[in-house]
């Protein structure tokens, strides 16, 4: 019998039926044992967020300032691990920062097979590279990464999930679509459980992997690479000075993070559909490079 381990975060639940529709078929199978545990931080995180909340976790999301969080029960081996997390900033939410940083994950990740599932609006690159670094930090290898993202194109979801994550509403209104993945993706998740059931039975774990190929576990959208690192070095200057200024909470941080919002408001509506149109200009001449790129951040699972 295989043991399997899945962790996850999850404040609205989403993350949480993403996870649950994965599983189902390890839970239900003859050869696997299932061990589901849910990540708590010590000093829960609020849902819906208050504005200044949501922008205060910013600088410590961006440069992996994990929280404390709640030892669990969990045995000593298991055959494989799931890691379901979602991306704050671009950057993995902070409380799996805090459990991956914490003396239990080192234990219990050192050599062992895992797979990544991220359920986020839809820019989760940056956040995958950095979790890709905690992972070889603990000595983990990551055998796949399966992404699901939020229906509706990258401009109406600028607002749709904001306003779900500041409001709690999730429902579709004057033309924008419901909040939040699509039902329909989140239950055909089940493939990626199915599959993996399949590869233990194999004993697929023990090999590099990837266990879930040809199955859409990723689908990278070109368009948002340079958006991503472009952001990502910006959220690293404003992050260090918003740090300086004051602890979480405190007023000359509420301060500088007004300005940051202005400044994300004008990044976001500028910088984004700029390089949207910049790369179906440059697409043409630097089709290899971009596809290579696209391919890069597609593994280890792939298409
Ligand atoms: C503080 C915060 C920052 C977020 N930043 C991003 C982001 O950079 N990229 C992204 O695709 N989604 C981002 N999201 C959306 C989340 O990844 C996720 O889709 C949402 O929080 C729902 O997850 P849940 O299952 O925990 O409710 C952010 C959410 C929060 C709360």
């Amino acid at each position: 019998m295989k043991k399997v381990l899945v962790l996850y975060y999850s404040q609205s639940g989403q993350l949480r039926d993403v996870i649950d529709s994965v599983v189902s078929p390890l839970q239900e199978s003859q050869v696997v044992e299932c061990h589901c545990r849910a990540i708590k931080p010590v000093h829960p995180y609020p849902y819906p967020w208050p504005f200044y909340t949501f922008f205060d976790a910013f600088p410590e999301a961006v440069n992996l300032d994990g929280c404390p969080v709640e030892e669990m029960e969990l045995e000593a081996d298991y055959d494989l691990i799931v890691l379901g997390y979602t991306v704050w900033f671009l950057s993995p939410a902070i409380p799996v920062t805090g459990f991956l940083q914490s003396a239990q994950a080192k234990a219990l990740f050192k050599g062992k097979p895992v797979v990544t599932v991220i359920a986020c609006r839809d820019m989760w690159l940056q956040a995958q590279e950095k979790m890709k670094g905690l992972l070889a930090g603990l000595g983990a290898r990551l055998l796949d990464n399966v992404v699901l993202i939020d229906q509706g194109k990258s401009l109406y979801t600028f607002v749709t999930t904001p306003r779900w994550l500041l409001t709690g509403k999730k429902d579709a209104f004057l033309g924008f679509p419901a909040a939040g993945i699509a039902p329909a993706e989140i239950s055909s998740a089940s493939r990626f459980g199915e599959r993996l059931v399949a590869a233990l039975a194999d004993d697929c774990e023990l090999g590099e992997g990837p266990l879930l190929s040809k199955l859409n576990a990723v689908n990278v959208d070109g368009k948002l690479i340079a958006s991503e690192k472009i952001a990502q070095r910006s959220f690293m200057i404003w992050s260090r000075l918003i740090k300086k200024v004051g602890k979480p909470g405190s007023r000359n941080r509420r301060v500088v993070i007004s300005i940051y919002v202005v400044f994300l408001l004008f990044m976001v509506l500028s910088v984004v559909p700029l390089n949207i149109l910049l790369r179906k200009l440059i697409y043409p001449f630097r089709k290899d490079a971009i596809d290579r790129a696209v391919a890069g951040y597609e593994l280890p699972s792939g298409k």
